[in-house]
């Protein structure tokens, strides 16, 4: 076939996904003087950073001069249970600062302290008040920043463009393949460096804050392509996102309302989070919720509200809740600000909250409680990089936010997803932009590899059967909801592997009507061969850690196991078959380590 029957660009870097990762990447490798794009699914500025809605973690000590960045590495190993790469989380605690006063010399607007410098508020597991926001609205504050600035630099835009396959020559990457959503058409873009920056997976659960885009592409491409993905069962859910109604189930709730001074309740009017407190952290002399309260809440003793322990913590609290019938109505548990916070407070700190709730629920929140529940929100897996470059195992492939791994570790503290963003994404930019540079070869791409694609791809416009996509993903969605949610075991993920593979089987079968102009249920077909590599990665990952720790719980090893603090699950790809092992983490410094142990 003739290769030069498809649209194709050329670039030194592309960057595919066009969040705050993306964006951050984009500009930077803009800025080093290299050819630049920037791809993305969907339209620009729509992105599931904008969910990560009540601040960015930085340690700038505006609230609490005696945060730095020692406390804030400290806090974000504890939150990853130490499964993090010690490294990205120092660099992360160190450069987050110097990312926020740029985000605001290129026009972020955020909330003032009294003397004028940027507010921090309170988060789960941050021990200072840290996170820079601007009311609830702080990831879409980001993006029209980081936006503006990518379009005042000039840097190349392709919207509503799906990528599906990562082109290699020899062992290098040397572009990407994929299709225009509108016209259907394919399209080659040749490049020396791809840098990914596609988000998540949420769109493989029922119950979830993502929105369509989020199907796991980038993380599954990589795979394809050979490079490493560690820790795929580290799946966060957020504690809050709405239970009712049923459209808007899954929604995210900000942990902002928690940090501003909102409380769980269950049923019985109570605070089950007391109940919920680790040993080391319990009061012994409370004992009334009104005592409690004023204990945990002690700040010159630096203590916190049980309302803001880590996301997992929160999480599984509330599904024994409900579990127990202490559950709402619809399922979840109450979030109650109106009765400690006037009315004008909450307009003011929450105001997509406020909206939110009134337009799509029909609740006052300055009057009645919400109700919520835990919603699939995050993948801390994913690939495996470079702390310093973000380099993947692939020459040529880079990754920056949540498509990238080893941040995190087993559980994200909320806020640090932005910083991420913002660190990372400017070290992805920066390093593909140096790899460029010196690579000299001609990039040159295999024709019989774009025709096989191609047939690939539109196969389900040939298929004589019926299976339909949509119904495919409804029951993967339901699957692994029920099978490889918040609380596993090995009988239940054995389950869900049989049914990945049936609809691995229907796939094959499916067929979709029309012809390539918009056609959602093709975009839906071509999505679940993503989302299926990722449930099937993440399920076996999940058989394979024996233990429960951060974002995968297990009932059948309901402790964390010593042997494994120290152990990522890589998964692979050698001649087409997966691989799942477990592999030793980077030995920490000594320095470091004494930082975790200071203050237990
Ligand atoms: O709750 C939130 O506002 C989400 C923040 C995050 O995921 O970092």
């Amino acid at each position: 076939m003739d290769a030069n029957k498809y649209e194709t660009h050329e670039y030194d870097v592309i960057v595919i996904g066009a969040g705050g990762a993306g964006l951050r990447a984009a500009i930077e490798a803009s800025a080093q003087g290299v050819k630049t794009a920037l791809i993305c699914k969907s339209l620009l500025g729509k992105a599931h950073t904008v969910m990560a809605e009540g601040g960015i973690a930085a340690a700038m000590g505006n609230v609490y001069p005696e945060d730095n960045w020692k406390v804030h590495f400290r806090d974000t190993m504890r939150g990853g249970k130490l499964l993090n790469n010690w490294r990205m989380a120092q660099i992360h605690a160190q450069e987050s600062p110097d990312r926020v006063l740029e985000l605001e010399e290129w026009g972020a607007l955020f909330d003032r302290t009294k003397e004028g410098l940027i507010l921090q508020r309170d988060f789960g597991g941050h021990r200072y008040a840290r996170l820079a926001h601007v009311g609830d609205r702080t990831g879409l504050e980001m993006i029209r920043t980081l936006q503006e600035h990518a379009v005042h630099k000039g840097i190349d835009v392709y919207m509503e463009c799906t990528i599906q396959t990562l082109l290699k020559d020899g062992e290098k990457i040397c572009g990407a393949f994929g299709y225009w959503r509108e016209s259907g058409k394919l399209v080659v873009f040749k490049a020396k460096a791809v840098v990914l920056a596609t988000g998540g997976v949420g769109k493989c659960w029922k119950i979830t804050s993502n929105s369509w885009e989020y199907t796991g592409d980038g993380i599954a491409m990589a795979l394809d392509a050979g490079a490493d993905l560690i820790d795929m069962e580290m799946i966060q859910f957020h504690p809050t996102g709405m239970v009712w109604p049923p459209s808007v189930r899954g929604i995210l709730v900000t942990e902002g309302v928690r940090g501003d001074g909102g409380t769980l309740k269950n049923s019985e009017g109570r605070r089950f989070m007391f109940n919920y407190i680790p040993d080391f952290f319990r009061s012994e002399t409370a004992e009334t919720e009104q005592e409690a309260d004023a204990w945990y809440t002690d700040k010159k003793n630096n203590r916190r509200t049980p309302d803001l322990l880590p996301r997992d913590e929160v999480a599984r609290a509330i599904n024994t809740e409900v579990k127990a019938g202490r559950g709402t109505p619809h399922g979840g548990v109450y979030l109650d600000i109106a009765s400690r916070r006037p009315a004008d407070y909450i307009q003011k700190r929450l105001p997509s909250m406020y909206h939110q709730f009134v337009h799509l629920a029909g609740v006052d929140i300055t009057k009645e409680p919400m109700e919520v529940g835990p919603t699939c929100h995050y993948a801390m897996g994913g690939v495996r990089v470079d702390a310093d470059t973000t380099a993947a195992t692939v020459p040529g492939l880079f990754a920056a936010g949540e498509v990238a791994a080893g941040l995190h570790g087993a559980n994200r503290l909320g806020g640090n997803s932005l910083s991420d963003l913002l660190v990372f994404g400017h070290r992805a930019g920066l390093y593909a932009a140096k790899y460029a540079k010196e690579f000299k070869r001609s990039l040159s791409v295999n024709p019989d590899q774009l025709e096989a694609l191609t047939r690939h791809m539109l196969a389900p416009f040939e298929s004589r059967d019926s299976e339909n996509p949509y119904t495919i993903h409804a029951e993967l969605q339901d699957c692994m909801q029920a099978l490889v949610g918040i609380i596993r075991t090995e009988s239940e993920l054995k389950q869900a592997l049989v049914r990945i593979a049936s609809f691995r089987e229907r796939l094959k079968k499916v067929s979709v009507q029309g012809n390539i102009q918009y056609n959602p249920g093709w975009h839906m077909a071509l999505d679940l061969h993503s989302m299926l590599t990722i449930s099937e990665v993440c399920t076996r990952a999940a058989l394979e850690r024996k233990e429960s720790r951060g974002g995968h719980t297990r009932d059948d090893y309901p402790k964390t196991d010593p042997k494994l603090a120290k152990v990522n699950v890589v998964t692979r790809k050698k001649n087409g078959e997966l691989q799942v092992c477990q592999e030793p983490l980077l030995e920490m410094p000594d320095d470091l380590k004494k930082l975790i142990e200071e203050e237990k």
